[in-house]
């Protein structure tokens, strides 16, 4: 279980509130859909979960222990995982290699490739590819899900990971997360616009400038939301 107690995050030089006297609970083994308008705060708050960035006040907590002051390393190490909104591009590294670093041992070629076949990639294309800028945006993204799936950790957080995901793989892409939770066998955050994303969430988070609008089982929630700017524009943006 993850407790985020009044976190705030200030920019130092302008005093501005990211994130404001936020509080959460995360419980174990649930499927969280945070949403809410361009520049409320979720990825910021993603950062400060996983140790990106410190936190100005407030405490977090995972399963009884107080991470506040762990760095990233610390975190990933107790079972935090992060897939960025812009993938990390890696020089001289190949697919499989960012696998088996992520899965923490040597997994097998035919490991490495159930996971991209999971993430919609055709495997042997890309197994021994180098991560290098010449993967295309949508594939770094992809190849980046892959490795928080062999890293099975016990909280995986995804920042958006419908962007730059073409509308034909899409669907591939929704069935790999109806799916995560027997792969990764663990707790699911996904900050995400896509109506599809949410409607697969067991709960819903809105957050909007810096704090949590609303929560809820996602039956509560999903219908506030259908016909709002939070659903609508980000559906538009990363799907045209
Ligand atoms: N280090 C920083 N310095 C200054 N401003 C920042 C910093 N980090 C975040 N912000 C600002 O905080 C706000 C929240 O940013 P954040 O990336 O968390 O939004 P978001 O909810 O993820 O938005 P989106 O839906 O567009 O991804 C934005 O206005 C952003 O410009
Ligand atoms: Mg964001």
């Amino acid at each position: 279980m993850l407790e985020i107690k009044n976190v705030t995050f200030e920019v130092d030089d302008e005093k501005r509130k990211i994130i404001d006297d936020l509080s959460l609970t995360i419980d174990d083994g649930k499927f969280v859909v945070i949403t809410g308008p361009n520049g409320g705060g979720k990825s910021t708050l993603a950062k400060l979960i996983m140790g990106v960035n410190d936190i100005t006040s407030g405490k977090l907590i995972f399963d009884g222990e107080d991470i506040t002051d762990c760095n990233i390393t610390e975190r990933a190490n107790k079972g935090i995982s992060f897939a960025f909104q812009q993938p990390v591009h890696f020089k001289g590294i190949k697919v499989v290699d960012l696998l088996r670093l992520a899965a923490g041992e040597k997994i097998s070629v035919a490991k490495a490739c159930e996971y991209l076949s999971k993430v919609g990639l055709c495997a042997k294309d890309y197994v021994n590819r180098e991560v290098n800028a010449s993967l295309s945006g949508g594939e770094l993204k992809r190849i980046e899900i892959a490795t928080v799936l062999a890293r099975g950790t016990k909280f995986a957080i995804f920042d958006e990971p419908e962007a730059g995901i073409d509308l034909w793989s899409f669907q591939n892409l929704i069935r790999v997360f109806e799916n995560i939770r027997e792969s990764i066998n663990g707790t699911i955050l996904i900050i995400s616009h896509q109506e599809r994303i949410l409607n697969i969430a067991d709960e819903i988070v809105v957050i909007e400038n810096g704090k949590v609008k609303t929560k809820g089982p996602k039956d509560e929630i999903l219908p506030t939301l259908l016909g709002t700017s939070a659903v609508d524009i980000g559906a538009c943006s990363k799907l045209m």
